[in-house]
């Protein structure tokens, strides 16, 4: 399923969470690595990363460091589009199954299929998809930039989305265009539940609730602010409530509370009450598994150089276009 070759590692035995932390510091320091990690890791990885941020925020990391190693704590398609925008660095992540449903919802030859019944439409796809799927794409976006790229699109353009339908029903709305969506989603943020959120709304009247646009539209009609990690976590910067409903991955509350201590954070929890809006892939790194990385340089992405050239096309269109 995922293209990126595991070869020749050696498991590091498994250590105290101080002696792994020197150890990646050294070995980040002699390999001349960058450490790029999402919102949705564990607060340990964020806490030993040179970068955090969302996806867009990660791909403008990528593209600017002068690091000759990214080690990418985050999924695959994020690791993936970091080697698409620099071929010539080693992209290595910590554990090559962590995946994503949105970018397994979509495979590339169903995808073309789709394209196909379409002509003539401008295809524009969210960044969480296969390095085959945006290479079929004109233009890439992610949940921060995907209402202006959309805005910026001529009129009469008519406009592809995929994979994610609830992200397409969000834009629609906001940018006031039609989109033909692909039906995918995130199985994390499909799990929130609409009865949950109510409850908490109650218990805590005076809360604002932000929620990322992967949520389905039921929550996202009772939210306050709608807008990517990095946006959710600006939004609590400079809001003048002292108290948020989170409903995305909660991971992004490590740094919403190392920057406003002060205030007050709540998870929503999912169908069922269960705890499954953590992020099954984001969570499968780890310590242990960054330090395994860096020792082995292994794993790491390796694409082939037609899909590379392929694919980055969308992508630096949308990084021109989002400047
Ligand atoms: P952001 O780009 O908002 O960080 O989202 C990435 C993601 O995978 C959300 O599930
Ligand atoms: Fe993919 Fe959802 Fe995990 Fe984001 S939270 S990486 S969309 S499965």
């Amino acid at each position: 399923m995922l293209s990126g070759i595991a070869t020749d590692t050696h498991p590091v035995p498994s250590k105290g969470k101080e002696e792994l932390i020197r150890e990646i510091n050294l070995l980040r320091k002699e390999r001349n690595a960058v450490i790029l990690a999402h919102y949705y890791q564990d607060p340990e990885i964020q806490d030993i990363a040179d970068f955090i941020g969302d996806s867009l925020e990660l791909s403008r990391k990528a593209e600017s460091t002068n690091a000759d190693v990214i080690v990418f704590c985050g999924v695959h398609f994020m690791a993936e589009t970091a080697k698409i925008i620099c071929p010539n660095k080693e992209v290595l992540l910590p554990d090559l199954d962590a995946g994503c449903t949105l970018a397994d919802d979509c495979p590339s030859e169903e995808f073309a299929d789709f394209c196909s019944k379409y002509p003539n439409h401008f295809v524009i796809s969210y960044i969480n998809c296969s390095a085959a799927v945006k290479a079929q794409s004109d233009l890439i976006c992610t949940s921060s930039n995907a209402v202006d790229l959309v805005k910026q699109l001529p009129k009469e353009t008519p406009i592809l989305f995929a994979p994610d339908k609830n992200l397409g029903r969000w834009v629609e709305r906001e940018s006031g265009r039609k989109l033909i969506c692909w039906q995918g989603s995130c199985s994390v943020h499909e799990t929130f539940s609409e009865e949950a959120l109510l409850k908490l709304k109650l218990q805590y009247p005076e809360a604002e609730i932000l929620a990322h646009p992967e949520c389905q539209e039921n929550l996202l009609e009772l939210s306050d602010f709608i807008g990517s990690t990095s946006k959710l976590l600006k939004q609590v910067e400079i809001s003048s409530s002292e108290t948020f409903i989170i409903l995305t991955e909660p991971g992004i509350i490590h740094q919403m509370r190392i920057s406003m201590p002060l205030k007050k954070f709540i998870e929503v929890p999912g169908l069922d009450g269960c705890s499954c809006n953590s992020c099954p892939y984001m969570r499968l790194n780890t310590l242990d598994k960054v330090l395994n990385c860096l020792t082995n340089m292994s794993p790491k992405i390796q694409l082939d150089k037609k899909l590379i050239k392929d694919a980055y096309l969308p992508i630096k269109k949308m990084l021109d276009m989002s400047n």
